[in-house]
């Protein structure tokens, strides 16, 4: 008997320096207490210019891994909203660094941070109709509003990876999901610059209003039951934002299962804390942390996970959690990943913030920044990446 399709490996990247957002408020003559608290943030991953997205999303897919999973990959999805080309797909990049086989689908998927969910959705469909095959997705990006905006304590850096297949070990996806789609200037990046504009407050309002219509659309469809369900995920732009959304349930449900979710949200919020936003990894990386930092979740329970890209693209999933899943994590080596960080002063913070590629084409040589990270991006010459 089949488990059904869904996540069967995940890990996630994050470069290895970060800014303690304690000293951005005080270099930005703001109260700590409005990040920790307000926006809910305590470290922001920066990076290097030596981790784009490219050596992010391999970085975090190489462990996962070995000879038979390679063989087996029958489609690499990379979404994000960071994109390095206009053309090429940075997925390719990715392929050839983790030498995967040639006979398979390689793409990139762009809308904002839904982009890896629809990779996932992508991924899905491709092992239901060849469950032999199993699909790899990655969500990589690097945040960026700009020093000294509303945004800025918002930025992060990071990738996660998941193999999906049939007979899944982690997460097992159920095929009802609730998805909406409607046009919005919340938040964007025009093709001519490198930082994100975004009307914030009202960004805000359309995510927690795609995800209210979302749980309602769930609800009539019978697949919230709100008693059965262990934990319910959001994509965390910043932790403050999950929490609203959360916060929407209140009074939809008894006392017990809304306290059930307001304790399993802590857990998923605890790696985002300390890495910030990574766009379309953000959900994913809620995922890791809650399973990682949650003893008490066991095999067949069930969790929603609430997708969001601004633009706007909203989809409301659910999964039921596999025998074995502990097996999967690698709560040691992602806690030293991020304990093991250097702390940037302000000052280095807005060098690396302000330091970039030659934007001529023209030949760079970059310094390695993470020695313990396999992939990373040696320079430019002629106008391609090394
Ligand atoms: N102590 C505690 N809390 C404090 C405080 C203090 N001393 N001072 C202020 N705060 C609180 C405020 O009350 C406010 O809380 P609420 O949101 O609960 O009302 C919070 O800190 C933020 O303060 P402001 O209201 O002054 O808002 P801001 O001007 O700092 O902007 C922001 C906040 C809109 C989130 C801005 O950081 C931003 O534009 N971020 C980027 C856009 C974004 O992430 N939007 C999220 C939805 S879109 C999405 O999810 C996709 C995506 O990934 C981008």
């Amino acid at each position: 008997e089949t488990r059904g399709f869904g996540i069967d490996k995940l890990n996630f990247y994050t470069p290895n320096q970060y800014v303690d957002l304690v000293e951005l408020a005080r270099a930005r003559c703001v109260d700590p207490d409005k990040y920790l608290i307000g926006i809910g943030q305590e470290r922001m991953a920066v990076a290097p210019v030596d981790q784009d997205i490219v050596s992010m999303g391999a970085n975090a897919a190489e462990p996962l891994l070995d000879d038979v999973t390679r063989a087996s990959l029958g489609l690499l999805v990379l979404g994000t909203e960071s994109g390095i080309d206009q053309s090429k797909a940075a997925a390719l990049f990715v392929h050839q660094l983790l030498a995967l086989p040639e006979g398979m689908r390689v793409m990139e998927i762009k809308e904002a941070c839904y982009g890896a969910t629809a990779g996932l959705m992508v991924a899905l469909d491709f092992v239901r109709s060849h469950p032999d095959r199993r699909a790899l997705v990655i969500a990589s990006d690097i945040a960026r509003y700009g020093l000294d905006t509303p945004g800025e304590v918002t930025q992060g850096a990071g990738a996660v990876a998941m193999i999906v297949s049939a007979d899944p070990t982690v997460l097992a996806i159920e095929p009802g999901t609730v998805v909406a789609s409607r046009s919005t200037y919340d938040f964007w990046r025009p093709n001519y610059s490198t930082v994100a504009f975004a009307q914030g407050k009202y960004s805000e309002e359309v995510y927690l209003a795609m995800f209210r219509d979302a749980w309602n659309r769930a609800s009539q469809m019978g697949l919230t039951c709100p008693e059965g369900l262990a934990a319910q995920l959001f994509h965390i732009p910043f932790s403050k934002m999950g929490r609203k959304g959360l916060r929407t349930l209140q009074g939809m449900m008894t006392d017990d299962d809304y306290g059930r979710l307001a304790n399993r949200f802590e857990d998923s919020i605890r790696y985002g804390r300390q890495v910030g936003n990574i766009y379309t990894g953000s959900l994913y990386l809620g995922l890791i942390s809650l399973l990682e930092n949650d003893s008490s979740l066991r095999p067949g329970d069930r969790m929603g996970l609430f997708s969001y890209g601004s633009g706007s693209e909203a989809e409301l999933f659910f999964g039921k959690l596999c025998s074995g899943f502990q097996s999967e994590l690698n709560s040691a080596g992602h806690r030293a990943m991020l304990e093991g960080r250097t702390k940037l002063c302000v000052e280095e913070y807005e060098r690396v913030f302000n330091a970039g590629l030659v934007q001529d084409g023209s030949r760079q040589v970059l310094e390695r920044s993470d020695f313990d990270a396999p992939h990373y991006l040696t320079g430019l010459d002629r106008h391609q990446r090394l």
